[in-house]
């Protein structure tokens, strides 16, 4: 376990000249703190071979996808158009994984076919994904991998505990003997077996993870290849919580692969697929404080990025940590880092027309106040840990406001546009 190390890494000088240049609200990631979470996955401690397929539903912006595969990892899809995004981002379709819930049939099955005779490779995740292409498969020499569900998982809230059995990722362990059938009669041989048992799990449960899945191998999976321990790592955006001790996991990975290789004398590949802990705490959503309020129970300041920047309050009570700058760069305060006396407590409200639409809200939805120095309309307000499920997951055309901009905060210490603004006229186009 390791202590958050990122919030030294926000830079309020570079924060007021993104807003300078690019408005408000906007995201801006740095650039330099996804590498080191790229290194730090890429160098892990491992037995017979590592490949490190970053989760792109995280963050699927092409100049990330392009960083973070240039950075030697690979990528997990879960769509069809994730694939193809990725591919647009120049990544070889060797290099992709697709795992997904969609089913295939009619011009998706067309593509679906096409990717995968260009390289794309592919996990069922169902026994009836496995029945659709068992025949393609095995007529094209197309390897197939598995994706287990093993009835036991953990996640930060019941909604990404994708492991335990009120979810339905992968084949269930109950399920499995239907599978295998349908994999022997059509002669295929699963040399890649998959398993990711949630988000943001808790480090004891992804230990019992390897230890369940290289089981599951031994006595289901007599061919396989790679073992995938999925994605899941924990990543620490406040003061309080832990970060996965990657190095740990991966100490704790490699010995229990050697002893299966002591065991079996098979060597397998390790396989896993962070999305969260590579670009979480890379991004920050600036905005601007435009109003302030108070109720008999509470201050509000408001500002014009809200709910439809960071959905992950709103949906799960996540935290995120909350700075407020001055337009000439100063940093005024963290209302959760620094240490200085915060006389003065607010609720971090959006201006969506939804009391939901706070950054401080609690598990059951009630707004929170955060203590902090009183900041002033004007300033600019920095909501942190947002590079992962924020621009990617956010509903962001409620209320009709446009989707925002995004910029990398380059190593050399450049600003780069990495998406525009979305215009009024492209939330249009399609109506009819
Ligand atoms: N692999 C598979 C098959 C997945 O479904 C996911 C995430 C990952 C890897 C990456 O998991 P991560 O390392 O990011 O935890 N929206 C939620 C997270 C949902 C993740 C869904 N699947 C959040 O904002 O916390």
């Amino acid at each position: 376990m390791k202590k958050l190390n990122h919030f030294s890494a926000l830079n309020p000088e570079a924060v007021a000249q993104t807003v300078e240049k690019f408005g408000t609200p906007v995201y801006l990631y740095d650039e330099a703190l996804v590498l080191e979470r790229c290194k730090e996955c890429v160098e892990m401690p491992q037995a017979y071979g590592l490949i490190v397929r970053y989760a792109m539903k995280a963050n699927s912006n092409r100049t990330l996808l392009k960083l973070i595969t240039g950075a030697g990892l690979h990528l997990d899809a879960s769509s069809l158009n994730e694939v193809i995004r990725a591919h647009l981002a120049d990544v070889p379709y060797e290099k992709i994984m697709l795992t997904t819930q969609e089913v295939h049939i009619g011009a998706s099955r067309q593509t679906l076919e096409e990717l995968l005779l260009s390289g794309l490779k592919y996990n069922v995740c169902s026994t009836h994904q496995l029945e659709l292409i068992a025949d393609f498969a095995v007529a094209n020499n197309i390897e197939v991998g598995i994706r287990i569900h093993p009835g036991i998982g953990s996640g930060e809230s019941a909604t990404r505990n994708t492991g335990d059995d009120y979810s339905c990722f992968g084949v269930h362990l109950s399920d499995l003997p239907r599978a295998q059938k349908c994999a022997a009669d059509k002669g295929i041989t699963f040399k890649h077996v998959h398993v990711h048992i949630g988000s943001g799990a808790d480090t004891k449960m992804w230990r019992q993870n390897i230890d369940l899945l290289l089981g599951i191998i031994e006595k289901h999976f007599p061919d396989a290849e790679t073992v995938c321990f999925g994605g899941g790592l924990k990543e620490a955006r406040m003061p309080g919580e832990y970060a996965a001790d990657v190095p740990l996991l991966g100490s704790y990975a490699k010995m229990q692969i050697e002893d299966f290789y002591e065991r079996t004398g098979r060597k397998l590949t390790m396989e896993i697929e962070p999305g969260t802990y590579i670009v979480a705490n890379s991004g920050y959503a600036v905005t601007r404080l435009i109003d302030k309020k108070s109720t008999a129970r509470s201050n509000f300041i408001i500002t014009d990025g809200g709910m439809e920047i960071n959905s992950r309050p709103l949906l799960y009570g996540s935290k995120h940590p909350i700075y407020i700058v001055s337009d000439d760069g100063t940093r005024i305060i963290s209302s959760e880092f620094d240490d200085v006396k915060h006389d003065y407590e607010a609720v971090v409200a959006g201006k969506c027309c939804e009391s939901g639409d706070c950054q401080t809200l609690d598990m059951d939805g009630h707004a929170v106040p955060r203590a902090m120095v009183e900041p002033q309309i004007g300033d600019i307000v920095v909501i942190g840990g947002v590079g992962a499920y924020c621009s990617a997951m956010a509903p962001y055309n409620y209320n009709s406001h446009q989707q925002a901009s995004e910029v990398l905060f380059t190593t050399k210490g450049k600003l780069k546009e990495i998406r525009k603004r979305q215009t009024l006229e492209q939330i249009l186009q399609n109506e009819v």
